[in-house]
């Protein structure tokens, strides 16, 4: 693979969101906090450790220091039973202190909670697909949406490289394997369960907002490997499910045109409701339905705005190195009309 030259001016990375920052500090949900309770003892004994090393070497290093004129040799001895009893019991047991509230926390979040929301999680280098198998078979890529405080079971899998699936403000992370696919079922998939966090403000239109990352070393786009998660409140999430698999309502000339330019991307890319979805097999590009409501394209790493679309077209690999999307040549013309058609017809009031 040829990855372009490095142009610090190209490669203006991140519009970042700010609003959410990506720690885990503050986390938002009871599988976060319970992570941090098991992060706070291991800090407590880590420390606790330490200062019990550090203290009687210091001590040592002073006390038994060789003086001017001291030439006896220390008294020599070898093996102490009492001793090596003591450092093999201490840590053993500063180790259970560890590991049963982790092996707590593993298992009190490792079963799905009854009833609980399916979404189906599919790492690609370099993006991430979400499937609603209970909602109307709803696709989306990079933006996942959710609604307030609700128990969710994800599926993780990969269709190339090992990923990882990561929210900071959600708790852990889980890896996405490389799958086969067998009747049309991933063979091996991992699983996390969560409950989303309630909005602050019940009544906020559009949702809370928080990014996720993928966190496991894929290949040249890895840093560039975003998505954001939406949390609705549960009435707004049942609105935006009912338009998210409705076609585009396509009305200027110039979304027209657009239209007919993006036939040529559907064999990569599916928008619901247009022929594009009549291409048989996995499509190996982002699902693009609702691509206008997105508030990110480029997974997640640029805004929306037709002005980095248009860069986006004219050369992929400039802001996604390795990126599989090919340059298509496209005119300025061609992108403006293709602009129009996928952030203006796509966007649905929900
Ligand atoms: Cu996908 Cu790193």
């Amino acid at each position: 693979m040829q990855l372009p030259a490095f142009d610090e001016g190209k490669y203006k990375f991140f519009d970042v969101n700010w609003d959410a920052p990506m720690n885990t500090i503050a986390g938002l949900t009871e599988w976060s906090r319970d992570i941090n309770s098991v992060y706070g003892i291991t800090t407590v004994l880590e420390t606790f450790v330490f200062f019990a090393v550090a203290i009687p070497l210091i001590i040592t290093l002073i006390k038994f220091k060789q003086k001017p004129g001291d030439n006896i040799p220390p008294k020599q001895f070898h093996g102490n039973a009492t001793l090596e009893v003591l450092w093999t019991v201490i840590p053993v047991v500063l180790l259970l202190f560890i590991a049963v509230p982790t092996w707590r926390v593993l298992f009190k979040h490792a079963h799905k909670v009854e009833g609980a929301m399916e979404v189906e999680v599919i790492g690609h280098q370099w993006w991430w697909e979400f499937r609603y198998p209970q909602n109307g078979k709803i696709v989306t890529a990079n933006e996942l949406h959710l609604p307030e405080n609700t128990p969710v079971h994800f599926t993780v899998w990969s269709a190339d490289v090992i990923h990882s699936f990561w929210v900071p403000k959600f708790g852990g992370k889980i890896d996405a394997i490389p799958v086969t696919m067998k009747d049309g079922v991933p063979t091996r998939t991992n699983i996390l369960n969560i409950v989303t966090p309630p909005l602050a403000d019940p009544n906020k239109k559009g949702g809370e907002m928080y990014q996720g990352q993928c966190v496991e070393l894929c290949g040249a786009s890895h840093a560039l490997m975003r998505f954001n998660v939406v949390v609705h409140s549960k009435a707004e999430f049942e609105s935006w499910a009912k338009s998210a698999n409705t076609p585009p309502v396509v009305e200027t000339t110039l979304a027209k045109d657009g239209e007919q330019v993006f036939a040529r991307c559907q064999a990569c890319h599916t928008i619901a409701g247009t022929p594009s979805e009549q291409i048989p097999g996995d499509k190996i590009g982002p699902n693009l339905t609702n691509f206008g409501n997105r508030k990110y394209l480029a997974a997640g790493t640029r805004l929306n705005t037709s002005e980095n679309l248009a860069i986006w077209l004219r050369d992929p690999a400039a802001l996604k190195p390795g990126s599989l999307m090919p340059n298509l040549g496209l005119t300025e013309q061609e992108i403006a009309q293709v602009s129009s058609y996928l952030r203006l017809s796509t966007t649905k009031q929900y």
